[in-house]
Order: C-alpha cells, then structure tokens, then sequence
C-alpha cells in the first residue's frame, strides 16, 4: 500500500467513526427531548390526584383543624396522626410529638399567607397553602427535639416563624398518648 492510500483509508475510517457516533449523540439527545417532552405533558394532562380543600373562613370553627383537634392523635388503630395550622407568624401547636420508627400522617393548612415547613434535617416537608390541605406520611429515625422553621417567606416575622418537634422513643410516645385527646408539648396543654 501507498503512503497515499493508507492516509487514505485512515481518513476513510476516521470518517465512519465520525458519522457513528453523530448518529449515536442524535440519538442520545432525541431520547431526551421526547422523555421531557412525554413527562410534561403527562404531568399537564394528569394533575396530582388527591387535591384535598378546606374553607379557610370556617377552619377554627368546625371541623377537622378546631383547635381542640390539633396536635398528635393516636387512632384506635394505631395511626398516628398530626395536625397543624399555620398562620402569621406561628405554627399551632407551637410543639409537636412524635413516635420514633413510626409512619406519622402530616395533615396541615394555612390560614393566611403561603407558609411551609421543614424538620429539622428530615425530609419532612411541605409548602402550607390557604384553602389547601398539605398532607404526607414520614418516619423519624432518630429521637430528641428538631427545630421545625417556616421555610416560605410570609412576610416581615417569617424568620422568627418556626416550632419544635420532639421525636420520642416509641413506647415512650405509646403510653403518653394513650388516653389523651390529642398530644402536643406546649406546657399546659
Ligand atoms: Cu410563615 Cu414564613
């Protein structure tokens, strides 16, 4: 073979290589755009299935956020249930107990402007909408108290918006809650 021919057939390969992989990259690149696509308009036609409202009007007066049911309840059937209101500038109750190694049902509402809320370094958390119910099922590995801020501004006191959950062993969080209507640590409830 010629000099010229073998750079030749060197360009002839460096060539095919080429068109491989720019065929392999558009490749790569359609199956993105069409995962985007596909996913958007998925999520466009089929939105979250359980939007759950509450009138905002009517929230301390009847039904399920009252304030004598707010706080932790333990069913019958051992679910374990929290409930909260948000509001400017304080969640309520101001302190939340939980059991350790448990799933616990958030349920909770905003009465006023957009709030959230995150605890401590779980993945407990949740934007709090007006009219809206947040709800989601977590469970806490470690035991002690977490600090529990508002993490969506709501106006001038949003920094000093935040409560405390204390997450207790089990058995510890089974015989205070026994009996009792509905469990918080605010003294004197
Ligand atoms: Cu409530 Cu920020």
């Amino acid at each position: 073979m010629t000099s010229a021919a073998s750079s030749h057939a060197a360009a002839h390969v460096a060539e095919s290589a080429e068109r491989r992989w720019t065929i392999i990259v558009v490749a790569i690149v359609a199956v993105l755009v069409a995962i985007t696509v596909v996913t958007g308009l998925h999520w466009a036609a089929m939105p979250p299935s359980r939007v759950e409202t509450v009138d905002v009007k009517t929230l301390h007066l009847k039904g399920e956020f009252v304030e004598s049911n707010l706080g932790t309840e333990l069913a019958a059937d051992g679910k374990v249930t929290v409930r909260l209101v948000a509001q400017q500038y304080s969640f309520q109750p101001q302190c939340l107990v939980v059991p350790a190694d448990t799933p616990v049902t958030f349920r909770a509402t905003s009465t006023d402007a957009i709030h959230g809320f995150v605890v401590g370094t779980t993945n407990a958390n949740t934007m709090l909408v007006p009219g809206f119910v947040a709800t989601f099922t977590t469970a806490f590995r470690k035991t002690g108290e977490q600090l529990m801020p508002c993490h969506e501004y709501c106006g001038t006191g949003h920094e000093a918006m935040w409560a405390r959950v204390q997450v207790l062993p089990r058995d510890e969080f089974l015989s205070k809650a026994r009996g009792a209507e509905r469990l918080s640590c605010v003294p004197g409830k």
